[in-house]
């Protein structure tokens, strides 16, 4: 049976195994994924093994996301102007890593209907997803990408990446479009100590965040008058690219798949 992995420190609260099994299952596909804490000494070892074929493919979740490049054969326009790897596949010979993060974000807001066109967009954060959330946010057409980022050298590093980033002090929030929370602030209930008054009213304010369903972060946006997202859907998005590279079928996402998630 085909054996497919997610790898990451931490891994336990990764749902990619849940929402993966169930869409093998629905499609009548016969192979296991699974997920597997790893030291970083072990990536070679793993990734060694795709290219035996002993394991089929797999996803990679933070810290690893730069880390698998080096043993790579290939990378896919979006992993290599990212420089972050979320799935590797095996094709002719080689090991091909691709960045369906980017496609995941870009999905998630074009179903929300929200037109980013000549929008000012505030990034939160300068850690795995973010360079993956400009390289799509680009492509939108946006008037202007602020990154506001607690160690601000780690926001710096993202402009050797992306040179049209204009990196703000951490907290220094004043009027945008879309307020986009990518640090890990939230996870566990914690409040974001900001001040988003000078945002105003009828913004969005995203959250990549999805588990929680609604952070301190979304609930603060929405007490403000704000459109409110979580990062489910972009969630599930990156799953079903990965599942499509691997598999070539688009798995179904739709209400079912949304309450996979939830559930949880
Ligand atoms: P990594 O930084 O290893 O890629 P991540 O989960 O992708 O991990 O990113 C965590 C993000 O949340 C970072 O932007 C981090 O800010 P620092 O770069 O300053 O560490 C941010 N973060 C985590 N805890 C925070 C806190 N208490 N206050 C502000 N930002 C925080």
């Amino acid at each position: 049976m085909k054996k497919y992995l997610v790898i990451g420190n931490p891994i336990g609260h990764s749902l990619s195994p849940k929402l993966q099994n169930y869409w093998l299952k629905q499609n009548n596909i016969k192979a296991v994924y699974d997920k597997i804490k790893l030291e970083e000494k072990e990536i070679e070892g793993i990734i060694q093994d795709i290219k035996k074929q002993k394991i089929a493919g797999c996803n990679v979740t933070v810290p690893f996301k730069k880390k698998v490049i080096p043993f790579l054969d290939k990378l896919s326009i979006q992993a290599e102007q990212t420089q972050s790897v979320n799935t590797i596949i095996f094709e002719n010979g080689n090991l091909i890593g691709h960045n369906t993060d980017s496609f995941g974000f870009d999905k998630a807001i074009k179903s929300l209907n929200f037109n980013m066109k000549g929008k000012k967009v505030l990034i939160l954060g300068a850690g795995g997803v973010v360079p993956s959330i400009v390289f799509a946010i680009k492509k939108m057409g946006v008037s202007e990408i602020s990154i506001s980022n607690r160690t601000k050298q780690k926001a710096e590093n993202l402009k050797i990446l992306f040179k049209e980033l204009n990196i703000l002090e951490w907290g220094n929030i004043i009027n945008f479009d879309v307020v986009i929370n990518a640090t890990s602030l939230g996870l566990n209930n914690e409040k974001i100590n900001l001040d988003f008054s000078k945002v105003g009213k009828n913004k969005l304010f995203y959250d990549v965040i999805y588990n929680p369903a609604e952070t301190n972060f979304l609930k603060e946006g929405k007490k403000l008058g704000n459109i409110t997202e979580n990062g489910a859907t972009m969630f599930i998005y990156q799953a079903s690219k990965a599942f499509k590279l691997w598999h070539g079928i688009e798995p179904a996402v739709n209400f079912e798949t949304l309450k996979l998630l939830k559930n949880d």
